[in-house]
């Protein structure tokens, strides 16, 4: 499928801009804020500001800042951690260039968290041998980056934000991108004529049936870019972060426990009150993220419970409260003192580490088509994200993407748009959406997990194979079709790249 729009979708109003950046999370704002003053860019978001996977990122962003910790040292840690698939160059640049980036962050007033003496103040997390996370807000550190940034973004006259707009198709006429067709409140289409789109749009939650991705994260951009014809790479990695807050009566949404916890002193114990990771790897419940998970899904298996525990009680609670204040407070919601009570979790849907493959600025095979942030795969994160390297990643390539838009600008004969009449039709009537939603992600979640078999995985193909048959049939152009669309192809592409790597490695592991 080319084009998801009808044969009759009615396009209301056409616009022009240099740059359109579909996503309004760290990566989007950040390549925003780094475009050249005179370069009309439009940044366009499914929802608001505050819904991302950057806004909920708690944890922080990882970089060799602190005394003693070098970039080699981020590079070993990120490497060992993308067991060993990482793309050498693209990390050896995330590393070298990220301190920069946090620098510019100071300067754009990103209030990070201070010592008594004034300076940054580091933690830990998985895989990491050094105390290398900044954060802010305590446990809010995307939440803040993203209101500083979004405030700056505000004031530039250059930058367009319009929110509620949903990506629906990147229009490419035979020398590359030539627009996008964008559905703005569930009401009208505009169809915004650019030759430079970045696609920011983070991640695929959505797939599964529980993940610590907000709504929207049902993969648009990644769709969009494939039926454009983009290539992907490394789709089949897909990370569980360990301790997503466990809840009896989970609406797939799930609040995070950050692995700053751990990483403050947390232990991850059984319903016993026994350690479980001590053993399975030197940095115990630090080992990286991919080892955990299957680490406490083991162990869930072996005990037939459906919970394990962070345990960070050994902590006094006013420290608690100053440095992790949302994790204090949700948890206190639940009824769950952290100071006092164990903290129930279990494996979650996360991130993901493929994605659009992309050079290191963010360019992809498409000419001014761009990628960055959770949505690209530049190679950094191998088969295995370094905690805290997410947004490193959406700050280091966001801005490397925009230095080469900026120099590269109107420097080609203008393209030629193609004529959208040509899309063929399709006949099908509207489906039950929320259904066949439900039923990839059931079958994702049962077969294309943190533990696969390849039975699982080829009947999973079978069966979101044939939904994606009927989706594609569809004339509708709701975005509840493109959502169920888009992640019925995204799950597809997982699938059978999955299928396509018969041994097990980092977060791909077939458990036989
Ligand atoms: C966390 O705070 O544990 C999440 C950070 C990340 O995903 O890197």
């Amino acid at each position: 499928m080319r084009y998801a729009i009808c044969r009759d979708t009615k396009i209301e109003n056409t616009f022009e801009a240099d740059v359109v950046i579909a996503g309004a999370g760290l990566a989007g704002l950040y390549t925003a804020l780094n475009l050249d003053e005179n370069l009309r860019c439009v940044i366009i978001a499914k929802d608001n500001i505050d819904i991302s996977s950057s806004w909920l990122a708690q944890g922080g962003i990882a970089a060799a800042i602190n005394e003693g910790d070098t970039p080699e040292l981020h590079l070993e840690d990120t490497v060992v951690a993308g067991a060993g698939l990482s793309d050498i160059d693209a990390a050896t640049v995330l590393v070298n260039e990220g301190p920069d980036d946090i620098g510019n962050l100071v300067k754009l007033n990103v209030p990070f968290d201070l010592d008594e003496f004034g300076e940054l103040q580091f933690t830990r997390e998985g895989g990491h041998n050094k105390n290398r996370v900044v954060h802010a807000g305590g446990d809010a550190t995307g939440r803040e980056t993203l209101k500083a940034l979004s405030h700056i973004v505000s004031k530039c006259k250059n930058i367009t934000f319009s929110g509620q707009s949903c990506l629906y198709d990147i229009v490419t006429g035979e020398s590359g991108v030539t627009g996008v067709i964008v559905k703005y409140n569930d009401r009208k289409f505009v169809y915004i004529k650019t030759e430079n789109v970045v696609i920011a749009t983070g991640g695929i939650g959505q797939i599964y049936k529980s993940t610590t991705n907000p709504s929207i994260a049902t993969g648009d951009g990644i769709a969009a870019a494939m039926r454009a014809g983009a290539k992907l790479r490394n789709i089949e990695f897909v990370q569980f972060h360990p301790t997503g807050l466990w809840r009896a009566d989970s609406d797939g949404n799930e609040f995070l426990i950050s692995e700053a916890v751990r990483g403050e002193g947390g232990l991850l114990v059984n319903s016993k009150g026994e350690r479980f990771m001590v053993g399975q790897h030197e940095l115990a419940e630090l080992a990286p993220r991919d080892i955990v998970a299957r680490g406490i899904l083991k162990e869930l298996r072996d005990s037939g419970e459906d919970h394990a525990f962070v345990d960070i009680s050994a902590k006094s609670e006013s420290f608690l409260k100053t440095r992790f204040p949302t994790i204090y407070k949700v948890c206190l919601s639940q009824g769950i003192n952290i100071a006092k009570d164990k903290i129930p979790v279990c494996p979650v849907q996360h991130y993901m580490m493929g994605g659009i493959e992309t050079d290191i600025d963010g360019r992809t095979n498409i000419p001014g088509l761009f990628a960055c942030g959770e949505a690209a795969n530049t190679g950094v994160h191998g088969a295995n994200r370094l905690a805290s390297n997410s947004m490193l990643e959406c700050l280091v390539f966001g801005r490397r993407a925009a230095q080469f838009i900026n120099s590269s600008h109107g420097k080609s004969p203008p393209r030629t748009a193609p004529v959208l009449e040509n899309i063929p039709p399709r006949q099908g009537a509207q489906l039950d959406y929320p259904k066949h939603r439900e039923k990839i992600q059931e079958t994702m979640s049962a077969h294309c997990g943190a533990l696969r078999t390849t039975q699982g995985l080829k009947l999973a193909l079978e069966i979101i194979s044939e939904e994606l048959s009927l989706l594609e049939s569809v004339s509708d152009d709701s975005l509840a079709y493109l959502e169920t669309l888009n992640i019925a192809a995204v799950a597809k592409a997982i699938t059978e790249a999955a299928l396509n790597r018969p041994e097990s490695i980092g977060s791909h592991y077939l458990d036989r």
